[in-house]
């Protein structure tokens, strides 16, 4: 009896064994490529935004926070911030011209940009919080309000390079002569 203990033993885990195997070669109803789960992942230079949300998952963020009020101290706040996490590569003008920019890192479009120019605000928050492209996301480093902070300096700094000197009061205006 104590013999055949081990034999009968080694048996059964080759019978487990043989069904495990037989299990992972059963028939499958049908195999989805990446390209047939989702059509928009046959592309891969695809960069729609915003990413249609797909079925029964839930967004990083809340989106249903409203974003702070626009006041001189968020934009005073947004300057700060920008200054620290996104001059390096955006430049202190926002036009991609970077410290480390100029050291070889690919070169971030300007904002200064039609496109960029015309984009939500949002856009910049979202960014900041999913990354895009080569660009990392910032989700970790800075805080969702920091980043409508953000956001709200680029589209200062946006007006800034883009208005008509028609455009300014005239108190403004005058120091420019
Ligand atoms: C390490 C360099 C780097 C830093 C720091 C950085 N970015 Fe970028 N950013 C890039 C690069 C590179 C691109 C272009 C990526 C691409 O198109 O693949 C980019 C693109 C963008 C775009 C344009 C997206 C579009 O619609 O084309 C926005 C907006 C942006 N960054 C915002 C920010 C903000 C806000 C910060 C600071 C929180 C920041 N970035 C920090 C490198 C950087």
């Amino acid at each position: 009896m104590s013999r055949l203990l081990p034999i009968a033993l080694l048996l059964g885990a080759a019978a487990l064994l043989g069904a495990c195997d037989n299990m992972a070669k059963q028939p499958s109803d049908k195999t989805w490529t990446p390209a047939e789960a989702n059509p928009a992942n046959a592309d891969p230079g695809n960069r729609a935004w915003p990413p249609e949300p797909e079925p029964n998952t839930v967004a990083r963020e809340d989106r249903s926070q409203p974003p702070p009020p626009l006041t001189p101290a968020l934009l005073a706040r947004g300057k700060e911030r920008y200054e620290i996490y996104c001059t390096p590569c955006h430049g202190y003008l926002g036009d991609g011209d970077g410290m480390i920019v100029r050291r070889g890192f690919p070169h971030p479009p300007s904002f200064h940009s039609e496109v960029l120019r015309n984009a939500p605000t949002r856009h910049f928050y979202d960014v900041a919080t999913n990354g895009w492209g080569a660009m990392y996301s910032y989700a970790d480093r800075v805080a969702p309000d920091d980043r409508w902070a953000i956001a709200a300096y680029i589209r200062a700094l946006q007006t800034s390079q883009n208005t008509a000197a028609a455009e300014l009061p005239d108190d403004v205006r005058g120091k420019l002569r």
